[in-house]
């Protein structure tokens, strides 16, 4: 059996993060990965970093890839009606911006720091469970190679997301679990082409919302609004371009650089949020506690702003036997979270196609579009949530 301090559940941005503050901070962790090093690192997913975020990682020695190889951006357009307005971000918020880094370089540059720093990352760890959260006697089991193995710890942190295991360890009538799920999708794909934008754009259109983002100079990442049981095979390459260029047309003729599709997948969207987020030893973080739609690139910023809490809390704990931090966790993550989730809720209604929408209801989104990119206020509002709100402090 193995000891260590805090037991980690899921090497995603959440659970890698969270190991790496907690070894700046003195305090030991091991982290149990179901999925391989090779799967973890490749695994595609979101791509905007909010300023916060951006900064923590360079604070703590995991940002010198990012700062080199991210792009920078001082603002996004919104482009509906056939016209492109940009959000000055950087104007509108005392000078702040986003960087565009995929979050699987996160992944790997977390991952390259623990082994550096000698962590333990067990990667491919089957049939994993979670023991004594409210008993005292706190444990992770699981096997490697048919070998049955234990780490015993004093505290869980549920860091293996919406469809791990940590959260429904959790006795039933524990948590509260509030709900919506979209009646859309969305077909994201990756693409051996320069982007056709230097700032990332959110269209409204008729068909649907599209998406222009990127990852390097060279590559493109796009995604087009669908149905939740889209059938990629009906989707041919040259289809995706033609719609998203549909989608994401102006008035001045605007082309999109096409080039060779290398990955493509349809992503459900759901808000979803439990309360509380602790129970007992356990402490939920990420996509294990909460789920955002995409539209405002919020949910890896999300994961890192609930484990920058919890660091905190089991530093305090650890440093003065002060359990006051972790008593507030689930409290201070939560009144973050809500107003994240209020405002990806909002970009996402703002931008998307419903099918129960009225020709009311698509001048009313219009009439909102106008607003937001016309109005100093309404613009600002948009800019401080997109950067980022402020991380709560302990
Ligand atoms: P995760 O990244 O999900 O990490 C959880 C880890 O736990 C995984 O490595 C998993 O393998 C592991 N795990 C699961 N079960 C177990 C178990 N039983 N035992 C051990 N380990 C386990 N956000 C955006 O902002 N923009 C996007 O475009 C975007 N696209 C997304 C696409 C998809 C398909 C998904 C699922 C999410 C997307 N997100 C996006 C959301 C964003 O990627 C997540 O919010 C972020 O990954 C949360 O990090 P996390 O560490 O909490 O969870
Ligand atoms: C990306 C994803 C998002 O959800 C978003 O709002 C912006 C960009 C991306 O993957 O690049």
């Amino acid at each position: 059996m193995t000891r260590t301090q805090v037991g980690i559940v899921g090497a995603g941005p959440a659970g890698l993060l969270l190991s790496h503050l907690l070894h700046l901070a003195g305090i030991s962790s091991v982290v149990v990965e179901a999925r391989s090093r090779s799967y973890v690192e490749e695994r595609i997913r979101a791509g905007v970093l909010e300023q916060a975020t951006a900064d923590l990682l360079v604070e703590t020695g995991v940002g010198e890839r990012m700062a080199r190889e991210g792009l920078l951006h001082h603002g996004i357009e919104l482009r509906f009606a056939g016209a492109s307005h940009r959000i000055d971000l950087s104007r509108l918020t005392g000078g702040q911006a986003v960087t565009v880094y995929g979050q699987h370089e996160v992944v790997k540059d977390l991952i390259a720091k623990r082994l550096a720093d000698g962590g333990t990352i067990v990667f491919e760890a089957a049939d994993v469970s979670v023991h004594g959260i409210d008993t005292g006697a706190t444990r992770i089991r699981y096997t490697t190679d048919g070998q049955a193995q234990e780490i015993a710890c004093d505290f869980l942190a549920g860091c293996d997301g919406f469809h791990g295991i940590c959260r429904p360890t959790i006795p039933e009538g524990v948590l509260t679990a509030y709900e919506r799920v979209y009646p859309f999708a969305w077909l994201g794909i990756l693409a051996k082409a320069p982007p056709a934008s230097e700032e990332l754009i959110y269209a409204h259109h008729d068909n649907g919302f599209a998406l222009l983002s990127m990852r390097s100079p060279d590559i493109s990442r796009l995604y087009l609004q669908c149905e939740p049981d889209e059938d990629l095979k009906a989707w041919s390459d040259e289809r995706i371009w033609d719609e998203l260029e549909t989608r994401l047309a102006d008035r001045h003729g605007f082309a999109l650089t096409r080039g060779e599709i290398f990955q493509r997948g349809v992503t459900a969207m759901r808000s979803f949020v439990v309360e509380p987020m602790q129970y007992g030893r356990l402490f939920l973080t990420g996509d294990a506690a909460h789920i955002v739609p995409p539209t405002g690139a919020k949910g890896m910023n999300l994961a890192v702003s609930d484990v920058r809490v919890l660091a905190r809390a089991l530093e305090t704990y650890y440093r003065r036997h002060d359990a006051g931090g972790l008593e507030r966790y689930s409290a201070m993550c939560l009144r973050r979270i809500w107003k994240v989730q209020r405002f990806s809720w909002w970009m996402t209604s703002l931008l998307h196609r419903f099918a129960d929408h009225s020709p009311f209801d698509v001048r009313r989104q219009i009439a909102e579009l106008d607003y937001v990119t016309s109005s100093e206020a309404a613009a600002k509002t948009l800019a401080e949530n997109y950067v980022g709100l402020p991380m709560e402090e302990a």
